[in-house]
Order: C-alpha cells, then sequence, then structure tokens
C-alpha cells in the first residue's frame, strides 16, 4: 500500500422510526468514536448539506400534505445525491468516519413499507445514486411505533411534521421493513431494543460499536 494513501473513514447510520432515539444515540456514539481516536462528522437525512437541506424543508413540510409518491421519492434521493457529493464521500475520503441520522434503509421503511413502493424502484434508484457505496454498519433502533411517537411529540409539544402526522399502520409497516432488512443481512445490521430505559440502549450501542471498531481494527 502506498504510504501516503489513507484509510477510508467507516460509515455508520442509525435507523428507526420517530423518536427511537436515533439523535440521543447518535451524539453519544461520536463521543465515544472521538475517544477511541477517530475523526468524526455527524450528519444526517433527509438533509445533511446546504442544498439537501432546503430539499428536507419540502419533504418535511406539513403544508405538502398531497406531494406525490414518485416526487417524495426522487426528491428523498436527490438530496441523498447532494449529501453524498458535498458531504459523505469527502469525508470519507479523507478518513473522517461518518455517522449518519437516516439513510436509504429510511427510504425501503417509510417510501417502501410505509407508502408501498416497489422495492426493486428504490433499488434501482440507490445504484443510480450511490453506486456501490452502502453503509459499514446500521443500527436499526426498534420500538413499538405508539412508543416513538409518544416519545417524538412530547419532544415537540405536540407538533407533528409531515412523516411524523401519519397513523400507526405506516410506522408499524416502516418498522417491519427495517426488521426484514437486518435479518437478510444480519453482517452489516444490528438491533438494538430502544424500548428499553436510556441508559441501556446507550450502553447496547457503545458495545455493539466497539465491537464493530475491534473487527475492523483486526482487518486492517
Ligand atoms: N431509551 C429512551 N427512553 C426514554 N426516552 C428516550 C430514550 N431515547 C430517547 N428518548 C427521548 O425520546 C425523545 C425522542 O428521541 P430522539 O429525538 O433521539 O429520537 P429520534 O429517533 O431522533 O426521533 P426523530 O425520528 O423524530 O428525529 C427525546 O425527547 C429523547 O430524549
Ligand atoms: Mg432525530
Amino acid at each position: 500500500m502506498n504510504s501516503n494513501s489513507v484509510t477510508r473513514g467507516r460509515f455508520i447510520t442509525l435507523e428507526g422510526i420517530e423518536g427511537a432515539g436515533k439523535s440521543t444515540q447518535i451524539a453519544n456514539l461520536a463521543a465515544l468514536l472521538q475517544e477511541l481516536g477517530c475523526r468524526v462528522v455527524t450528519t444526517r437525512e433527509p438533509g445533511g448539506s446546504p442544498i439537501a437541506e432546503r430539499m428536507r424543508s419540502v419533504l418535511l413540510d406539513a403544508q405538502n400534505r398531497g406531494m406525490n409518491e414518485t416526487a417524495e421519492l426522487l426528491l428523498m434521493f436527490a438530496a441523498r445525491a447532494e449529501h453524498l457529493e458535498k458531504t459523505i464521500r469527502p469525508a470519507l475520503e479523507v478518513g473522517t468516519w461518518v455517522i449518519c441520522d437516516r439513510f436509504t434503509d429510511a427510504t425501503y421503511a417509510y417510501q417502501g413499507g410505509g407508502r408501498g413502493v416497489n422495492p426493486g424502484r428504490i433499488a434501482t434508484l440507490e445504484t443510480l445514486v450511490q453506486g456501490d457505496l452502502r453503509p459499514d454498519l446500521t443500527l436499526v433502533l426498534d420500538l413499538p411505533p405508539e412508543m416513538g411517537l409518544a416519545r417524538a411529540r412530547a419532544r415537540n409539544g405536540g407538533e407533528t411534521d409531515r412523516f411524523e402526522a401519519e397513523d400507526l399502520a405506516f410506522f408499524a409497516a416502516a418498522r417491519a421493513v427495517y426488521l426484514a432488512r437486518a435479518k437478510a443481512a444480519p453482517e452489516r445490521y444490528r438491533v438494538v431494543d430502544a424500548a428499553a430505559h436510556l441508559d441501556e440502549v446507550t450502553r447496547q450501542v457503545r458495545s455493539l460499536v466497539e465491537s464493530f471498531v475491534r473487527h475492523w481494527d483486526s482487518e486492517a
């Protein structure tokens, strides 16, 4: 290997329905990885770069209730293309680790499971936009939708965005897709019981990520 070459950063995503604890755990995870000596950026989808954040506003705006399903799907991937080019790939290339709050698994869960978009169409866009880039590790924070929505609504003081306004069946379908994807590719996914006490979830997330870091170190 060329002595000037930089080891690529690792790409970790956190997934789960509203109120699962993604934002809470991302902060913990960034601190842990920094303690372990990694350079880390935390980011989110939809969004994560200036133009993608503007697309996020359109996607989440509760006034856009009637958005066409295909328009929603394409806007998710349009935002992802921006995010990848402006934020994710540049960081990974210089060896910075990227921890992302939602990524393409959320498209399979929400647009696929929730809205009923054919997963084959999502897979086509995934390849178009990402090439072969996939997360190195995806943590699925799993909990019953009633519990997640109650947490999210308590946090927001009752305000809901365009997705949070969906019914329980929508989130139950999204949850089922997350669990099915995790089961189908166990090497890349870990499911965390996000209904547990916050300290316990934090402990589980830390321990899972520490074991992945050890495994990656042993490969290097
Ligand atoms: N394990 C937990 N037990 C109880 N409350 C929790 C737990 N984890 C997070 N919370 C609280 O639940 C609320 C939602 O958590 P958080 O914002 O991290 O979820 P999220 O997955 O990022 O939600 P969203 O998808 O809406 O962004 C917050 O007020 C947070 O403090
Ligand atoms: Mg959040």
